[in-house]
């Protein structure tokens, strides 16, 4: 299979004027001095099919004199010194090598392999052209994720798009390098006139990058805050408000939420800004109540009452404590008809998996007892140690013993099609969304 592969590829190249053969011939004729990973032997594999991220345990050793530095662009090879395909080295993060094309990609892309300039500008296309085939941006929803990292293949780079503001969330030494080249990419985008980045510093620290030494982008004051529409839904969002100001993975599952909620009594646990109820509110639901524990979201969410001209009697929010809220209403024996429980990351590493697994139940088990039998409960978790572990289920199966009721799943979800996820990387699926029915 391989070989006949390796045939068609170089039969297909011979008829192009830039025909190469091998990652490494391209690297010979174009790029001399192109330091070269060398994996060590049966560590191979997982990156041939597709895991971008090659662990510095996965190294045996680095060709190239002078050593490569972070940001620079290496072949990765296997023990025998062959490419299998190109990356960004760094030098000092437990990831030494993010992988960018493999060979038979950089080979059928010559344009492409080892020029990061025009990678970055070939991926951002294709994504845009993927959300377009997506129906985004549209008339109804002008926020949603234009690139997703891993999903997009631009490991470390995430890019939400709030009306004419993009937001660039950067994770990554290589982004900080070719920021005048995202930032070109985006600036090319005709609905776009603004763009801020938002740094997670403590991953940046990680990768090496002095941040003393970034100019911060700060958003101007014109657009601190920004108002957007989301499946017809207006939202003011605060562009220093959490994750890169919004939670545009819900999308779905709020319009989901909207569908059902005609004539029910909604309670939105941990709300933000409001996604869950302001959908229940704009699907008729006869009353909706938000919670939350932040003042800044719980402000916004009052603006966007007033934004979509609803009712202040049918719909309203509360600064809580989520478990606090849910107590003192279990003490008035009050019920709601649908129940949705988002609460923040309650397991941001694998190693508190196990304590963050007691919280989400505990948090259940009273959402569970608030539902009326037979009512239904949305229950997430933006932990992707939890997502991943597949846990999730069960540990909701011991919330629904220990509170008396019977669950059975009516519907399971993740984030919206905006947010892809590459296979060969499953750490970037992060969220679950599980629509219950509470017996
Ligand atoms: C994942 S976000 C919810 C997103 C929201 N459902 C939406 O659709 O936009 C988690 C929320 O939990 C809130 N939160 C964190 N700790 C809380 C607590 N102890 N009680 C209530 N809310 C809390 C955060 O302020 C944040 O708004």
């Amino acid at each position: 299979m391989a070989v006949a592969g390796r045939f068609l590829l170089r039969s297909f190249s011979h008829s192009s004027s830039t025909a190469t053969s091998t990652l490494q011939e391209i690297a010979s004729n174009n790029h001399k001095g192109t330091a070269k990973v060398v994996l060590k032997k049966g560590k191979t594999q997982i990156f041939r099919e597709g895991s971008p991220m090659v662990y510095s345990g996965a190294v045996d050793r680095i060709i190239g004199r002078p050593p490569p530095k972070t940001g620079d662009i290496v072949l990765v090879a296997d023990g025998t010194e062959k490419p299998i395909g190109w990356g960004l080295y760094n030098s000092v993060s437990m990831f030494c090598v993010r992988i960018m094309q493999l060979e038979e990609e950089a080979i059928g892309d010559p344009l492409c392999a080892l020029n990061m300039e025009k990678l970055v500008e070939r991926r951002i296309d294709a994504a845009v052209k993927l959300r377009k085939n997506l129906g985004l941006p549209s008339k109804n929803t002008n926020t949603y994720r234009l690139v997703n990292s891993e999903g997009d293949r631009l490991s470390g780079l995430i890019i939400d798009i709030f009306g004419d503001v993009a937001v660039i969330a950067s994770s990554a030494a290589w982004v900080e390098k070719y920021k005048p080249q995202i930032e070109g990419c985006i600036g090319r985008l005709d609905a776009i006139t603004n763009i801020c980045w938002r740094r997670s510093t403590e991953i940046l620290k990680e990768e090496g990058i002095d941040l003393s030494n970034l100019v911060e982008v700060q958003p101007s004051a014109s657009t601190e805050s920004v108002k957007v529409v989301e499946n017809g839904i207006s939202y003011v969002i605060s562009l220093e408000g959490q994750k890169t100001g919004f939670y545009a993975d819900q999308r779905e599952n709020r319009q989901f939420i909207r569908n059902i909620s005609e004539g029910q009594r909604v309670l939105d646990m941990c709300c933000y800004t409001g996604g869950f109820a302001l959908n229940a509110a704009s699907g008729n639901a006869t009353s909706v109540t938000g919670v939350d524990s932040s003042s800044p979201a719980l402000e916004l969410a009052n603006q966007n009452i007033a934004l979509n001209h609803l009712d202040t009697r049918r719909i309203s929010f509360l600064k809580q404590d989520a478990t606090l809220f849910m107590k003192d209403a279990l003490s008035r024996n009050e019920l709601w008809d649908i129940v949705i429980m988002d609460p923040p990351k309650l397991a941001p590493r694998k190693k508190v998996l196990q304590s963050a697994a007691g919280m989400y139940r505990n948090l259940n088990l009273l959402a569970m007892k608030l539902t009326k039998r037979g009512g239904l409960l949305m229950t997430c978790s933006c932990s992707g140690a939890m997502t991943q572990s597949g846990k999730f289920l069960s540990v909701l199966q011991g919330a629904a013993s220990m509170s008396g009721r019977k669950i059975t799943v009516i519907r399971q979800a993740g984030a919206a099609c905006d947010h892809p996820i590459d296979p060969a990387y499953p750490e970037g699926a992060y969220l679950t969304n599980i629509l219950l029915r509470v017996l």
